[in-house]
């Protein structure tokens, strides 16, 4: 039965596909409070597990005694590494390559370390568990300065490998070095440095900070030893590497292992590794045949958990005199912590900083990475970016500002000089890339008249003058950012996690009355999966957004996936979605030919149906074909309606952008204000633009946080300094500035529906556009780099050490 809709736009609208602005479904739960949280979970005698933590950064442990602890009313049990070597359980491998204790075995390596897991009725007692838990702490020196790491007399981090000539990544410098990694041409790169017109050298640091979402980690734990399975519940970026990583290291059968994601409140990179909480509490459910729930506070979350960047990165330039460049040479020290523990594809320690190259035709480049230890939290992740490209791209980007000061020419005309040409498209950057399309020129001009660059250029012009006058203390900057992004791990030939292959996938099934489901290996942490995943569906088979139910998260029923997070989501699952959606739709058309009594090849698709060709009254709609699909299929056909596809790309996507942040600093008091900030997006096929504004929105805050202030902080003696909200700088809405968005489309050619990542691009373009701003507002008196992040209190120190203030 066809409804009777009268035009071809009310069909279309209908559908709610691909380019609507569709509402988000998933909010109708959030806003009113019916969201299903991992802390909602609870469950019939469920315990509660929580950690004694290190206050020493770096300290041999002498002696824990629990026996006091035992005695609090309500403490079950206390684990400690010793408990856990009786399962082989002390040390867990991390994504990178290294080992890491789960608890403190013989010594600590930093500050809030796990060293003891107290497991309680209530986490009041586990608190009282805590504190009457005695442990015997030896202090050891403290290694601080990434730059100190691979002294002579450093201390030692890591006794467990300290004999080690080799790590994951090849041969290891010192006992605290973890690999070198180098990609490009040296000698070509050294060679265009000795004839190089014009150089430049600067140190540019990347501060560590953290991720932080709004909803920390934590997993409930349940093993049912009648039926020898184990479920948990957890906040898992990607919950089938968690099922996989926990059968092999814990050898219980992968199919007794039940994961479950369920909604998640952020993740940006925070919920993608196994941490120390989550085999506790897997231990302790085995070992009190009890569910245990394990919840992290915020000061645990920002001082433990996977922090993010923390790249000391030598950047240097190489150009003519006219400003086209010759050459690139980076090193970085790479500051991990005490366990290398980033989450990166497994054959590339530093991910895909090899990027740096960003959006300019350079036709050399070298790179090595140093990575070493400190007694600092372990990690690196990629927080709302795609493994190490914010770093990469901050790199560049003020690289590219230095060499235009360097150069006396204005930082968009040289960038408008550098790019990468549209015809150049797919273009092999100089560090292993292939980019897959682009066309940066009419980005980066749609800014600038969107802005008048050129009015602001002159404003700038008079307001330095009038500086100089002594007729204002505010000085202008104006902070050019333009970034070209690599997301959608990935081609599984080269990107796995722990040898598992970097796919993704989905699943739709179709059922008689035209309505669906369809199921990914992705895990929405707030990006609307649940809204995008329906809208690909219905472009492709016409039925409406809304009759489509989208899940996630669940091991059992979704195909196996790699989950959610460097912006993979669309360039991989979202091409899963789209093949699978192709597969039913070739059976669809199969049924459509034998209802309408032609040929498969005398039909066309027109929005919602099958048509025959020349035609135009004879149709099937989905809906009709769905209902024979399971009661009347062609004779020899089975009955049902649906696919799975598992999508391995054939490359990443290359979003890129144009941002210009235009800030006022006031000398006197270094308090800074945005004035406009302005992002032109380029992300292939939009599928949502409502929701593409709102991944902006955040990816820009975020970033204006990490430019601005949010920092971890370890002063000298290696304790956190920076460990709570109250420290650790979170924007409000009173601190953020309006965002002003703008877009140009560049679909990618391989993606089946021409979209590329967009979610981690505005923290990747936006960090170096703040910068930008601040580094240009101070430009003017002699300054050529200042280091992040810019808060009131830097800028003020800024302001004073050029002379600004008397
Ligand atoms: O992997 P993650 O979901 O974090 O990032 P993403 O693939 O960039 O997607 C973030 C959100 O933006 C999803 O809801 C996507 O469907 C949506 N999006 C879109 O509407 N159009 C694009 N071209 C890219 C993403």
């Amino acid at each position: 039965m066809n409804e009777i809709i009268v035009t071809r736009e009310q069909r279309e609208a209908k559908l709610e596909g691909m380019g609507c602005k569709r509402k988000r479904v998933e909010d109708i739960r959030f806003t009113q409070g019916k969201g299903n949280y991992v802390d909602d979970v609870k469950l019939p005698g469920m315990l509660h597990g929580d950690f004694v933590r290190s206050p020493y950064p770096h300290a041999r442990i002498k002696s824990i005694d629990k026996d006091k602890a035992l005695k609090v009313p309500g403490v079950l049990a206390v684990l400690t590494a010793e408990d856990l070597k009786g399962v082989n359980l002390a040390w867990m491998p991390t994504l990178a390559g290294d080992v890491q204790m789960v608890l403190a075995d013989g010594k600590v390596l930093f500050q809030n370390q796990e060293v003891a897991f107290v497991v309680a009725t209530d986490r009041y007692a586990a608190d009282d568990g805590i504190n009457a838990v005695e442990v015997e702490y030896e202090a050891l020196p403290v290694l601080v300065d990434p730059f100190h790491s691979m002294d002579a007399d450093a201390p030692i981090l890591r006794e467990d490998i300290k004999d080690k000539k080799d790590g994951a990544h090849g041969p290891r410098k010192h006992p605290n070095h973890i690999f070198e990694w180098t990609v490009g041409d040296k000698d070509l790169t050294d060679a265009a440095f000795a004839k190089a017109e014009v150089t430049i050298k600067e140190l540019i640091s990347y501060h560590r900070t953290h991720p932080s979402p709004l909803e920390t980690c934590q997993c409930v734990c349940s093993f049912d030893k009648v039926k020898g399975e184990l479920t948990i519940w957890g906040t898992f970026q990607a919950p089938h590497v968690i099922r996989t990583v926990v059968a092999l290291i814990a050898k219980i059968p992968e199919h007794k292992i039940h994961v479950i994601a369920p909604d998640i409140g952020g993740g940006f990179g925070n919920k993608v590794g196994a941490y120390p909480g989550y085999i506790c509490a897997a231990v302790a459910s085995i070992v009190t045949g009890k569910p245990v729930k394990w919840v992290e506070d915020r000061i645990e979350n920002l001082t433990s958990t996977s922090f993010a960047r923390d790249y000391h990165m030598t950047t240097e330039i190489a150009a003519t005199k006219e400003g086209k460049v010759t050459g690139l040479r980076v090193h970085v020290l790479a500051d991990h912590g005490a366990f290398d523990a980033c989450a990166d594809p497994s054959k590339w320690p530093a991910g895909f900083f090899n990027i740096v190259t960003g959006s300019y035709d350079f036709p050399t480049a070298h790179l090595a990475v140093d990575g070493v230890y400190t007694n600092k939290a372990p990690g690196g992740v990629a927080y709302r970016c795609s493994f190490r490209v914010t770093e990469a791209a901050y790199c560049i980007e003020r690289g590219m500002d230095i060499l235009a000061q360097k150069l006396g020419m204005d930082p968009a005309e040289l960038r408008l000089k550098n790019f990468i040409k549209a015809e150049q498209f797919p273009y092999h950057s100089a560090l292993g890339w292939e980019y897959d399309s682009g066309d940066y020129h009419t980005a980066m001009r749609k800014m600038m008249e969107t802005v008048d660059y050129a009015g602001l250029r002159r404003e700038q012009a008079e307001r330095r003058a009038a500086f100089k006058r002594g007729e204002t203390r505010e000085i202008m900057g104006l902070g050019v950012s333009f970034f070209t992004e690599i997301v959608g791990a990935g081609p599984s030939k080269n990107c796995d996690i722990l040898g598992i292959a970097m796919f993704d996938s989905c699943e739709i099934r179709l059922h008689p009355t035209g309505a669906g489901i369809a199921r990914m290996g992705t895990k929405s942490q707030g990006q609307g999966h649940e809204t995008t995943w329906a809208q690909i569906i219905a472009t492709e088979l016409g039925i409406p957004a809304d009759d489509i139910m989208v899940e996630e998260g669940n091991t059992d029923t979704a195909p196996y996936g790699l989950g959610t997070y460097g912006s993979r989501s669309t360039p991989v699952a979202g091409a899963a979605i789209a093949m699978a959606a192709r597969k039913v739709k070739a059976k669809a058309q199969m049924i459509a030919a034998y209802l309408l009594e032609v040929h498969e090849d005398d039909l066309e698709w027109d929005i919602d149906g099958f048509r025959v060709k020349g035609l135009p009254e004879r149709f099937k709609s989905m809906k009709d074909i769905c209902w024979a699909a399971y009661n009347s299929p062609p004779p020899g056909l089975e009955p049902g309606l649906e696919a799975v596809s598992y999508y391995d790309p054939p490359n990443m996507t290359y979003p890129f952008g144009a941002y210009l942040c235009v800030m006022d600093i006031d000398v006197d008091t270094g308090v800074y204000k945005v004035r406009r900030f302005y992002a032109l997006d380029d992300c292939g096929t939009r599928i949502n633009p409502m929701i593409i504004e709102g991944q902006v929105h955040g990816g820009l805050t975020e970033a204006f946080a990490i430019a601005m202030g949010q920092e971890i902080r370890y002063d000298n003696d290696g304790n956190v300094v920076t460990g709570s909200f109250m420290d650790f700088f979170i924007p409000t809405a009173v601190e953020t500035p309006h965002w002003e968005t703008d877009f140009t489309v560049t679909p990618s050619p391989h993606h089946p529906i021409g979209a590329k990542g967009v979610g981690e691009s505005p923290n990747v373009g936006g960090v170096p556009a703040f910068s930008n701003a601040v580094n240009d507002a101070f430009s003017f008196l002699g300054s050529t780099h200042i280091q992040m992040p810019h808060d009131f209190w830097r800028n003020w120190q800024a302001a004073k050490r050029l002379g600004a203030i008397a």
